[in-house]
């Protein structure tokens, strides 16, 4: 359920026509619809009731600070997985003890950061990194609470750019060693063993490998509890799919039931990192028709938006639907909906079903609440676009449109009396 709906032949973001704000902002765009964000995260939250938990949102979907003050307002805590995301969470008002930090390369930088910001948990992806954590508490005088992030060997069968638990993956420990590291982080002393965490991949479409991927960890946990550890956060991570296509998603509620059920009783707190299945379908891409090409075999329609706005089509071959922001009633043609960039790769959708469009028309892209601006980039020196949210009848620019000022930001003309690299010092 989302906001983004016809009213006669216009499409409507809550109770604002799209094509007024292309007039006022200009395009491309994106828009997101507060109303439909707060639903998703209400819903996904109360999914969980039943149990102790904290909903982390994966601030790597939607990383706008009026995105994260919003979720933020609600209750929501943050996974983050840089030192850029800690900074953004902690801004947008996130309080730091619902903040849990992944990722497999987190520099010592960063590391102090967090520690510095007293996060709820690092969710730790290896024993190096462990050891790193260690060592950056015991320069700080302070105790880092960690998870091991185990890797359950799961296939979630999804996308394989985004599967993340089976073994051939990069990320968290191998679950055949977790015992071993355990023990060690028990032993070192600046870490404090808190949970244990996974996350085995993004747009599942089943509650299946979510239970298995538990059942696994649990099973893990109640060793290390029988040898005396107390394992007080269990983080289920994130992934629950969404709509694009013709996909059918677990609802919140089967998903929640389907891991409460495989977790079974326990006073544990239960962590969850969502970040598709809240924003997702709750932002459009808005772009404007500017031209029409009839290739040798296809239909092109060349628009203001490209790969270096939304990515996901030309990185994952990802559908996204593109519907017109005001309907005609021209016949319908077969074609691909293109970008600008200098790449045959640049595409939104290919052997779309579109009526026909004439230039200076808008489309919108659907879904592109998640992974859509935070991917973006300024290939071909496009500065990025704007992001506008709307509630009710009501909206408001939230990042302005980057300029060419933006573009050249930092640089400089090289002067051959550059700086030389200061003499080392001898150990
Ligand atoms: N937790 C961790 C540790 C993650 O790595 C991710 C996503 C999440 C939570 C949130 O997953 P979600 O609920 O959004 O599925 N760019 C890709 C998706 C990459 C997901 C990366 N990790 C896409 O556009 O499909």
């Amino acid at each position: 359920m989302n906001f983004f709906e016809y009213k006669g032949r216009e499409l409507y973001c809550e109770d604002v026509p799209v094509e007024q704000i292309a007039e006022e902002v200009g395009t491309p765009f994106y828009l997101y619809s507060a109303s439909t964000i707060e639903r998703h995260f209400k819903v996904f939250t109360e999914a969980f009731s039943q149990r102790d938990h904290i909903v982390c949102y994966s601030v790597k979907a939607n990383s706008n600070l009026a995105v994260l003050r919003l979720l933020a307002d609600m209750g929501a805590g943050a996974d983050i997985v840089s030192g850029g995301e800690l900074f953004r969470a902690l801004r947008a008002g996130i309080p730091a003890d619902k903040i849990v930090f992944s990722g497999v390369g987190k520099r010592v930088d960063e590391i102090r950061s967090a520690l510095e910001a007293e996060i709820l948990m690092f969710n730790v992806e290896s024993r190096d990194e462990l050891l790193a954590i260690n060592e950056t508490g015991r320069t700080m005088g302070k105790r880092a609470p960690v998870a091991l992030r185990v890797n359950p060997d799961v296939d979630p069968k999804t996308h394989p750019y985004i599967s993340t638990g089976m073994k051939k993956n990069k990320f968290g420990i191998p679950i055949s060693e977790a015992l071993s590291i355990y023990r060690e982080a028990a032993d070192l002393d600046w870490i404090e063993v808190l949970g244990v965490d996974c996350h085995i991949g993004s747009q599942l479409t089943t509650s299946e490998p979510f239970a298995e991927a538990v059942a696994k960890l649990m099973a893990l946990v109640n060793e290390l509890e029988a040898g005396g550890m107390s394992i007080r956060f269990f983080d289920v991570g994130g992934g629950l799919g969404i709509v694009y296509d013709d996909e059918s998603p677990p609802l919140p509620d089967n998903y929640a039931k389907a891991i409460v059920d495989a977790l079974g009783t326990g006073e544990r707190t239960l962590i969850l990192e969502p970040g598709r299945v809240i924003v997702g379908n709750a932002g459009i891409l808005v772009t404007r028709t500017l031209y029409n090409k009839k290739g040798a075999t296809k239909n092109f329609i060349i628009v203001d938006a490209g790969m270096n706005d939304l990515i996901r089509p030309s990185l994952y071959d990802a559908y996204q639907e593109v519907i017109p922001v005001v309907k005609n009633d021209r016949e319908e043609i077969l074609a691909d909906v293109v970008g600008p960039i200098c790449e045959s790769s640049d595409f939104l959708a290919r052997d779309h079903k579109l009526p026909v469009m004439a230039a200076g028309e808008l489309l919108a892209v659907m879904s592109a609440g998640a992974y859509g601006f935070p991917m973006a980039s300024q290939y071909n020196s496009r500065p990025r676009v704007a992001e506008v949210m709307v509630k009710g009848n009501r909206y408001q620019v939230i990042r302005d449109r980057e300029t060419y000022e933006d573009l050249v930001k930092g640089e400089r003309f090289f002067k051959p009396k550059g700086q030389r690299p200061k003499a080392k010092e001898k150990q």
